[in-house]
């Protein structure tokens, strides 16, 4: 039978096994998959695994930094923080369409990707956090004619993105290849990985640009990030961030009239977005308290410049998705 300690231990030896003492490349994302892969690497191989966090400026308010800070600080990691806000918000200026925004984020982690690995490699594996899932689906991995060893054209937390370069061919770790998310919860939980992690809500790769209906802009990214903490701060205060598949706010690019003291405004709607879900395939938006809503209502408008109203999305999945993009 399955025991997480085995997986583990089978795990480490594997690992040891196949890298020897070659160095490893981890793109970390700060989600459970990557996190519990970074841990699992680390105690298998220390310091020949190198990390990378790319920050595109679209995380929640200050994740990166948090993130950077828990793998660096508390478990001693080797993790490669760069910064890459101002190159992702170029590639986004004046781009409206979701398609292309996702296109475009994940052409630039590509590049930004290819850049830093050169930088700080060379590297003889990629590691990835594949689960079985993704296995069974997969149409996003070759394997090397010669060897036969599996080799990246895609990188999986950006689930839109085309091929890395050809002279960026890595040879592929993917220790979790079988396993399903509640055992990766459990064995990210059992190698130490803090709880904060192992029960984090899944989080899109493209983040909050995903969340702001139209041009993403530094102001507009300014705006969700404080809207969408508000929201996070009282999720977590009444005792629903577990309960919950995902709690969001979605900044939408129209305004509308509002009055604030004897002032009317003119300001942009923020969508709260709560669902309940098993898996994201299937979703139901969650019946919480309105008392709840009439909170997050009164501080976001109170608390966020730039905002007057607040709306709640009642839409299930089918026929809506999650996302809003
Ligand atoms: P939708 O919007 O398709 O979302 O109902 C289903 C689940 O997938 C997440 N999602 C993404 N995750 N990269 C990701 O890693 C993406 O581009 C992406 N788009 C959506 C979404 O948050 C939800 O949990």
């Amino acid at each position: 039978t399955w025991t997480t300690a085995t997986f583990v231990e089978e795990s480490i030896r594997e690992i040891r096994a196949q890298v020897g003492d070659k160095r490893v490349l981890l793109a970390l994302s700060g989600g459970v998959d990557s996190s519990t892969l970074a841990f699992l690497l680390h105690k298998a191989i220390g310091d020949q695994l190198t990390c990378m966090f790319i920050d595109q400026g679209f995380m929640r308010k200050y994740e990166p930094e948090r993130l950077v800070k828990l793998f660096k600080e508390q478990f001693h990691i080797d993790v490669e923080y760069v910064n890459a806000r101002e190159r992702f918000l170029a590639q986004l200026e004046g781009i409206t369409d979701p398609e292309v925004k996702r296109k475009r984020i994940g052409h630039e982690f590509i590049n930004v990707f290819e850049e830093e690995s050169k930088r700080l490699g060379p590297f003889d594996y990629l590691a990835q956090g594949t689960l079985y899932p993704d296995v069974i689906e997969s149409a996003d991995t070759n394997a090397d004619p010669k060897s036969g060893e599996r080799v990246a054209v895609k990188i999986k937390s950006h689930h839109n993105v085309g091929g890395l370069p050809k002279d960026l061919r890595f040879k592929l770790i993917e220790p979790l290849r079988k396993l399903f998310k509640d055992e990766v919860r459990k064995v990210g939980r059992s190698i130490g990985l803090p709880e904060e992690i192992v029960n984090r809500q899944p989080f899109p790769g493209p983040g909050l640009a995903i969340r702001i209906i139209g041009e993403v802009t530094s102001e507009r990214l300014n705006i969700l990030r404080d809207a969408d903490f508000i929201v996070r701060q009282e999720i977590n205060r009444h005792g629903l961030y577990g309960e919950l598949w995902q709690a969001f706010a979605v900044l939408l690019p129209i305004r509308s009239v509002g009055v604030m003291g004897d002032q009317r405004t003119y300001a942009y709607p923020i969508v709260l977005r709560f669902i309940k879900s098993e898996d994201g395939m299937t979703a139901d938006w969650a019946r919480v308290p309105y008392d709840l809503l009439e909170l997050i209502s009164n501080r976001i408008v109170n608390e966020v410049k730039g905002v007057n109203r607040v709306v709640y999305d009642i839409t299930s999945k089918p026929p809506g998705t999650i996302e809003w993009e």
